[in-house]
């Protein structure tokens, strides 16, 4: 448990962890490559480190100095067959991932996760490898962890995608380089585009027309990739800056891929005053970002937005009760299957500390402003309503004790430092 009172003054400079779905597709990447890869700046997240952990179990080698990785990548099919299950923990982009990985390796092995991870739906990933051939069974009719997978030749297959899920995507990118014809993957809307930067910036036989990918069987030359800082680890200072009364905050290098900064385009929208940078552009563009308090008046979100602001929209909702007006959110029933029950879990907190708020099927509702009230609030294992309902106390007259504060580790152990290091009394 931790306690969070308001403070009179934000001020400073912010770096923030390397982004965590980048880190989970170069230690993935670098594993499969022929030779040795070096990843900068790795991600300090419990589920970057799940990954790191599972890929050393089918053989890699890997090793750390400091925030740089340097992995002896095994090749495209050098797995070997490891003699425990692999545990994800809390990720379920490490599940996914290297679901579609591990169905092309011709190896047994079992994916499992925590309490909350096997919970989550699989089949959405099951399912489109079940076509393509692979033998992989699971839980609750091959929908949930564990999963057990005996994996080996691939068919090409042309995928159609019922939602826009990056996860799923790329399982089926990362299968279809172990088949011998070109798979197709077709999502009914953008989701983050990492995965065909990150094919197209190692030369691999891959093409990507507006909402379809299409790759090839291939092996992947060895790399050396500087990861950018988080942006869903930024967007916590982010809102902080743009909702506290008296704010003025920089976040540094700071991945500034349009598929993930929806949050920023809608802030700015609201009024935000924002300042970006970009310093650099390939793989990922990556920038500086600046944010000073500012006067916000809510919106509807458009659904086209939805998908790349996905793991802000709890965010969104407390930044939503310091403007003006109602934020409303549909089509976002993606929310329901994340580490929480996130519609659920957001409001109700949010209404204990007073907030105006209504839960819908597919999202919510907030009408703003109101001067939150102190309260005992939960995150119910999931980091980001952990880091959400921080940013709130922040904002809440009297002293909140926010319970089960660690789940910030899954995605970025240092924020109550870096949090308190801008929320200190600077005079
Ligand atoms: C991720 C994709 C998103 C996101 C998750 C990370 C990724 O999930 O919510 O935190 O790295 O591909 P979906 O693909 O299920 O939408």
């Amino acid at each position: 448990m931790i306690e969070i009172s308001s403070n009179q003054k934000i001020r400073g400079v912010v770096r923030v962890p390397g982004d965590k779905s980048i880190s989970h597709r170069g230690l993935i990447l670098g594993a499969l490559a022929d030779g040795e890869s070096v990843l900068k700046n790795l991600g300090t997240s419990h589920d970057v480190v799940s990954t790191l952990s599972m890929l050393k179990q089918l053989g890699c080698e890997i090793s750390r100095n400091g925030r740089q990785i340097t992995l002896q990548g095994r090749g495209s099919r050098g797995f070997i067959e490891p003699a425990k299950p692999l545990f994800c923990g809390n990720s379920g982009t490490s599940a996914r991932l290297m679901a579609g990985v591990l169905a092309g390796q011709p190896i047994f092995t079992v994916l499992t996760g925590d309490h909350s991870l096997v919970r989550r739906p699989m089949s959405r990933v099951v399912e489109p490898l079940i076509k393509m051939g692979a033998d992989i069974r699971g839980r609750q009719n091959h929908s949930r962890l564990p999963l057990a997978i005996s994996g080996g030749n691939l068919k090409a297959v042309e995928h159609k995608l019922s939602i826009a899920s990056a996860q799923v995507k790329t399982a089926l990118l990362l299968a279809g380089l172990r088949t011998s014809g070109t798979t197709v993957v077709t999502e009914p809307a953008q989701s983050r585009d990492h995965t065909e930067r990150l094919f197209q910036w190692l030369h691999l036989p891959f093409q990507k027309e507006g909402l379809t990918c299409r790759i090839s069987s291939a092996g992947i030359p060895a790399f050396s990739l500087t990861i950018p800082g988080d942006f869903s680890s930024a967007a916590y200072f982010l809102a902080l800056g743009a909702i506290h009364p008296d704010a003025k905050i920089e976040i540094q290098n700071v991945n500034l891929n349009p598929t993930r900064t929806g949050f920023l385009s809608i802030l700015q929208a609201m009024g935000a005053k924002i300042q970006v940078e970009t310093v650099a552009h390939t793989p990922e563009p990556v920038g500086h970002i600046r944010v000073e308090t500012s006067a916000l008046k809510n919106l509807h979100v458009p659904e086209s937005f939805i998908p790349n602001l996905i793991d802000e929209l709890p965010l969104l909702a407390v930044a939503a009760t310091q403007a003006e007006g109602t934020l409303v959110v549909h089509n976002a029933s993606e929310l329901r299957v994340k580490e929480s029950d996130r519609i659920h879990t957001i409001v109700t907190e949010l209404r204990k500390m007073g907030a105006a708020v209504r839960e819908f099927s597919d999202g919510f509702e907030v009408t703003g402003p109101t001067k939150l009230k102190e309260a005992r609030v939960k995150t119910y294992g999931d980091h980001r309503i952990a880091m959400s309902l921080a940013v709130a106390a922040l904002m809440a007259e009297g002293t909140t004790q926010l319970l089960g504060d660690r789940w910030v580790q899954i995605s970025y152990p240092a924020f109550f430092e870096d949090l308190f290091r801008v929320t200190e009394d600077t005079g």
